[in-house]
């Protein structure tokens, strides 16, 4: 086979078969395909697409290109989450303890933040001591144990992916729902879990800008768990703004410590309740969303879900003190507000904006080497729908360094918009696909 006949292949709107997926995938693998190459055919399908055949081949293919997770020792059946990513999206620290507090298996690899996404793997590393990294054997012992454990995706956890998306990352060719979709699905499918609940984001702090196209990736994600003997389900929820209250990791541990605590924003814990429920259901645990609904709730007023969410800390070697008012977690050494230069209702509060101060203030990364500040980050005092009176606290902006806060102020002033009419709060669960 030469490799060129198939960028030309693709380039000309024509699909290809499964054998020449699995050479592509193995040439990416082993690099003897080169980057120029990979990017010009990876172009060609930003382009032309790929059907929903070629689509669930290229996600199998990628994901037997490295480590298959074997979870059938853990007894029952293990539901997995993903969230395509947003800014302020820590859901998984609350919808895990609450899944294995009901005792659905969860044994989830989740990845680090890029860009203006956070990423759940630093989220639980601002914890104190906090493992993430473990070896097979001791992460399948732990959720036999305790149900749950969150670590790090293993080095050869899909290479191909590893490969082909740094080349898209570079090359323009991010945004293309074939190459999403086969790269979170092979992801999905090599971590090993008989159902998948997916969380596609929609809107200006996500990679799908529209809900149709939201639509698209989840059905083609949908489809392609299906496709491969596993039950997938895609909620589509809303991320204009940020989720919740906090964006930076240190703060993000306390605002779900919050809501387990059942005290947390009134969106964030609206959208754990849901996915939470969706994934006993998944799980077999309850038949009617409802049921699992009431007792997700009920777990979050009884504790449950936090007792859970500390045997998880304590099996990975962290630290949380519940006594402590900021359950003994590091705080910035500075705090400054952003007050309102004007008064008004709060009619948009964009989340990229908000995203990207955050990565300004040392939250986040630029590439996957930089070091990040778990400590720093963004509080917001208002989001969309609140009136606010000039002068008043719009964000608490937490930082290590001085100097970098008159930027944050200036980001921050770009992300929220004010309006004379008070507006509707955006939607924030907009569909599931099953
Ligand atoms: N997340 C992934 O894992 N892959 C993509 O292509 C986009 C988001």
């Amino acid at each position: 086979m030469v490799f060129q006949d198939l960028i030309i292949k693709k380039r000309d709107g024509r699909e290809l078969d499964l054998g020449e997926i699995e050479y592509l995938v193995q040439g990416i693998s082993d690099h003897s395909i080169p980057d120029y190459q990979v990017s010009a055919w990876a172009m060609a399908v930003f382009f032309q697409g790929m059907n929903r055949r070629e689509i669930r081949d290229l996600s199998l293919a990628m994901a037997r290109s490295g480590d298959m997770i074997d979870l059938s020792s853990i007894p029952g059946i293990k539901v997995d989450k993903h969230s395509t990513g947003g800014v302020g999206d820590k859901t998984t620290l609350v919808v895990v303890p609450l899944v294995a507090a009901a005792g659905i298996p969860v044994a989830k690899m989740s990845g680090r933040g890029l860009g203006h996404t956070g990423g759940t793997i630093d989220k639980f590393e601002a914890i104190p001591g906090f493992q993430v990294e473990k070896a097979g054997p001791a992460f399948i012992d732990q959720v036999k144990r305790i149900k749950a454990a969150v670590i790090a995706q293993s080095g050869n956890l899909v290479p191909a992916d590893k490969r082909l998306y740094a080349l898209r990352d570079v090359t323009g060719t991010v945004e293309s729902i074939p190459l999403i979709a086969s790269s979170i699905m092979s992801k999905k499918i090599a971590s090993g879990a008989q159902a998948i609940l997916l969380d596609v984001k929609v809107g200006q702090g996500a990679f799908m800008k529209d809900l149709d196209r939201a639509r698209e990736l989840a059905r083609t994600m949908v489809e392609i768990g299906q496709g491969v003997g596993r039950e997938v389900a895609a909620v589509i929820s809303d991320m204009s703004q940020p989720l919740g209250c906090t964006v930076g990791n240190t703060l993000e541990v306390k605002e779900a410590i919050d809501t387990l605590r059942g005290h947390g924003p009134g969106d964030l814990e609206e959208l754990c309740v849901y996915l939470a429920a969706r994934m006993l259901r998944l799980g077999r645990r309850f038949e009617e969303l409802a049921e699992a609904e009431r007792w997700v709730r009920e777990a979050l007023k009884n504790g449950q879900g936090l007792t859970k969410l500390m045997e998880m800390v304590e099996a990975q070697g962290g630290e949380i003190d519940l006594g402590d008012e900021n359950y003994g977690l590091p705080r910035a050494q500075i705090q400054h507000l952003c007050l309102a230069s004007r008064s008004g209702f709060i009619c948009e509060l964009n989340a990229m904006q908000v995203g990207l101060t955050a990565m300004h203030l040392g939250a986040g990364r630029e590439c996957l080497d930089d070091r990040i500040d778990h400590r720093v980050g963004v509080e917001l005092c208002k989001k969309v729908g609140q009136p606010v009176k000039e002068g008043e606290t719009l964000a608490i902006i937490h930082a290590q360094n001085r100097e970098l806060i008159p930027e944050a102020i200036a980001h921050l002033q770009q992300a929220f918009h004010f309006s004379e009419e008070e507006p509707q709060a955006p939607a924030l669960i907009l569909d599931c696909i099953e």
